[in-house]
């Protein structure tokens, strides 16, 4: 079994690169041209190029633009990742009979009501990355190719900056961080949806039936806001010593950025757990442990 990894170097691919190892023949790629292989998503026709020479059994996808603020300026180029390349992947996909699994968002809703998503519920994106996201998945089911999308929501891993990182790096220095407290969501490990892929790969190919598009992010439900106090008490009952001591809850009103974001990022997961038969630890567990990582308890 023939593997192609693309996007081997971000969150959710560099954890591929661990989980997928032990599935077949691993070929890994970041967009550079390494032995004349290469992943780099804004270019179609050596991208094209790639597939045809690796003839992979399955693509697995991780790579994408994901700079939600710059999406809004670089519309062009986030289109070409997002959407362009989508097709393109898919479109070979279809040629080589191969399995195509890839990544959404959250993003591609509105973010209004209060309720768990459901794949089955209405798109329409608030930003620029979500609608290019939209469009890769679109034209990903619309090639007919078999396929997995998995729509996640807050990715961290524990290599890089995240969320957690960078509220434990302010709470060192300022005495009071103001956190937006109406965004809710699941926060998601790259290294649980690593593992839910290869899972999820193992079962597709003995039951191409279960195929489609799937909601994946941990269980539970939290606010930047209470997800930013969790880290920090978490932090302080380990011994770390912060300056912080007040947090400010604000409402995404009164943080502008360049795009705008739901605020409703929860996903309903009810579908990959039934089809999957599989169990999603609530969004503590996964923290916890980055946690205890990055902190080094
Ligand atoms: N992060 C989130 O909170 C979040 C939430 C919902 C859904 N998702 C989706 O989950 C998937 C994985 O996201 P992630 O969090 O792992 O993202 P990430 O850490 O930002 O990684 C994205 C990877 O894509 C690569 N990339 C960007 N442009 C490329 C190009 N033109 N050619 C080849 N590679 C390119 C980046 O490479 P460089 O390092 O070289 O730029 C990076 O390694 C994506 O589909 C994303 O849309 C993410």
């Amino acid at each position: 079994m023939k593997i192609l990894l693309l996007g081997k170097n971000g969150q959710v691919g560099w954890e591929l690169q661990r989980s997928l190892a032990s599935l077949g023949d691993l070929i890994a790629l970041d967009r550079h041209v390494v032995d004349g292989l290469c992943g780099d998503l804004s270019d179609p026709d050596a991208l094209r190029a790639t597939i045809r020479r690796v003839k992979p059994d399955i693509i697995v996808n991780a790579a994408a633009y994901t700079a939600v603020d710059k999406a809004e300026s670089e519309t062009e180029l986030a289109d070409r990742v997002n959407s362009l390349a989508s097709q393109v992947l898919a479109e070979e996909a279809a040629v080589l009979d191969a399995w195509l699994i890839h990544y959404s968002t959250d993003y591609v809703f509105n973010g209004q009501g209060s309720l768990p998503w459901q794949e089955s519920d209405s798109v329409a994106p608030v930003n620029r990355y979500g609608a290019s996201k939209l469009s890769g998945e679109q034209a990903i089911t619309a090639s007919g190719c078999k396929h997995l999308i998995f729509r996640t929501s807050w990715v961290y891993g524990s290599r890089g900056n995240n969320f957690a990182k960078t509220m434990l790096r302010l709470a060192k220095d300022r005495d009071t961080l103001s956190v937006i407290s109406d965004q809710v969501g699941a926060p998601t490990g790259a290294d649980l949806i690593a593992d839910v892929t290869a899972l999820a790969i193992r079962q597709v190919l003995k039951s191409p039936e279960l195929a489609g598009v799937y909601h994946l992010a941990a269980g539970g439900e939290v606010s930047w806001y209470d997800y930013a106090r969790h880290v920090i008490e978490f932090a302080q009952a380990n011994g770390e010593q912060l300056a912080v001591n007040v947090i400010n809850p604000i409402e995404t009103t009164a943080y502008p950025t360049p795009a705008r974001r739901p605020l409703n990022s929860r996903l309903n997961t009810q579908k990959l757990r039934n089809n999957f038969s599989l169990h999603l630890p609530d969004w503590r567990s996964g923290v916890t442990r980055m946690l205890r990582e990055v902190l080094n308890k």
